[in-house]
Parts: structure tokens; C-alpha cells; sequence
């Protein structure tokens, strides 16, 4: 198995996520069958969750994707969320799901349900495969659909990065401290 020296442990093993991953897709299928709903893939982190979810998913559905970027190169939230929600992506009466790798302190989420409901979909609902509740900034805020709760922990793999390194990894991993630690 690929496994870079920068990390320290596996923290989620690629079985545990697949399995996981299909539970998401069982509960969201019933919950969205009959709907045609629109999946939003929150780029870049999400990717790899998003395509694994989608095709967990038994019914048709739309996908469409955003751009939204908050960290840099730094493993610490810069508190500022970049949103560049396509102009060309009608939301108006959909059924919207936004599926995102990861809530931190919330602050990317929080800002970009605001901005989308705007938009008038039927429904939002949000969807993450990781939670650090422990780093909430935007207090009392939670995804509707979520896969883990992991402790305060910077993580890369299955999507996410550190400075644009090892999302191809395809398990959840604690990278070195000193990998960061100088940033
Ligand atoms: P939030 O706005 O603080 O909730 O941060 C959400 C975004 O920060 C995620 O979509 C990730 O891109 C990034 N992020 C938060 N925690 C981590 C982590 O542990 N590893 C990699 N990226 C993270």
C-alpha cells in the first residue's frame, strides 16, 4: 500500500470508508428517490467522496460542482472563505445536497448554505464525510448527513490536502506534526 513518510498513522481505512460511504448512499437514496436531486461537489476536497457517494446512489440525480477555499497552504483556517458558486447553476425549486470532505470550524458551510439558499432551491441539505466538532467557530452548527467524528486533528487523504499534497490517498491519515508545524 502507498504510503508517503510524511504520515504518521491511518486514522480511517479505505474499507471503513467504503462501507460507510454505501450506509450514505442507502439512507440518501431513499431520502432523495423519486426527487431528482442536485448534488453539489464542493471542490477540490470533496472529489473523491463525492464520485464514490454518487455511485452509491440508486436513483437519478444531477451533479454540478463549486469552488470554495479557506485554508492556503496553512494547516490553520484562515478564517476567510473564497466562494466562486457557478453563475450558470440554477438552484431555484432543486432539491440541493452539497456534499463537502470535511466541517471544521464551519465557516465555509455556514457561508455558502447562506449564499445558496438565496437561490431559492425546494431544499438544502448538507452532507460531509468528516466532522471535528471540537473546532466549531460557527456555533450549534451541523451537516444533516455526516460519516465520522474525528478529534482535532489535521487529516489528509481520500480528497484532502496539505498544501495541494496526498489526496490521493485512499484512506484518512495523520500526517507528521513536523511536516506543518513550520507553517
Ligand atoms: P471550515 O470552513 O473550517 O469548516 O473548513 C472546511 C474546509 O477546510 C474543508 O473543506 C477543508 O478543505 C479544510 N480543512 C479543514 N480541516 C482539514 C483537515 O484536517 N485537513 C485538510 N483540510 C481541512
Amino acid at each position: 500500500m502507498y504510503c508517503p513518510n510524511e504520515i504518521d498513522r491511518i486514522l480511517i481505512s479505505e474499507e471503513e470508508i467504503k462501507q460507510k460511504v454505501a450506509e450514505m448512499g442507502r439512507v440518501l437514496t431513499k431520502e432523495y428517490e423519486g426527487k431528482n436531486p442536485l448534488f453539489i461537489c464542493v471542490l477540490k476536497g470533496s472529489v473523491v467522496f463525492f464520485a464514490d457517494l454518487i455511485r452509491e446512489m440508486h436513483c437519478p440525480l444531477e451533479i454540478n460542482f463549486l469552488k470554495a477555499s479557506s485554508y492556503g497552504n496553512s494547516s490553520v483556517s484562515s478564517g476567510n472563505v473564497k466562494l466562486d458558486v457557478g453563475a450558470g447553476i440554477d438552484f431555484k425549486g432543486r432539491h440541493v445536497v452539497i456534499v463537502e470532505d470535511i466541517l471544521d470550524t464551519a465557516r465555509t458551510l455556514y457561508a455558502l448554505k447562506n449564499e445558496l439558499l438565496t437561490r431559492e432551491p425546494a431544499s438544502l441539505k448538507l452532507v460531509t464525510l468528516l466532522d471535528k466538532p471540537s473546532r466549531r467557530v460557527v456555533k450549534g452548527f451541523t451537516a444533516d448527513y455526516e460519516g465520522f467524528d474525528i478529534d482535532d486533528l489535521f487529516v489528509v487523504g481520500y480528497g484532502l490536502d496539505y498544501d495541494e499534497r496526498f489526496r490521493n490517498l485512499p484512506y484518512v491519515a495523520v500526517l507528521k506534526p513536523e511536516v506543518y508545524e513550520n507553517t
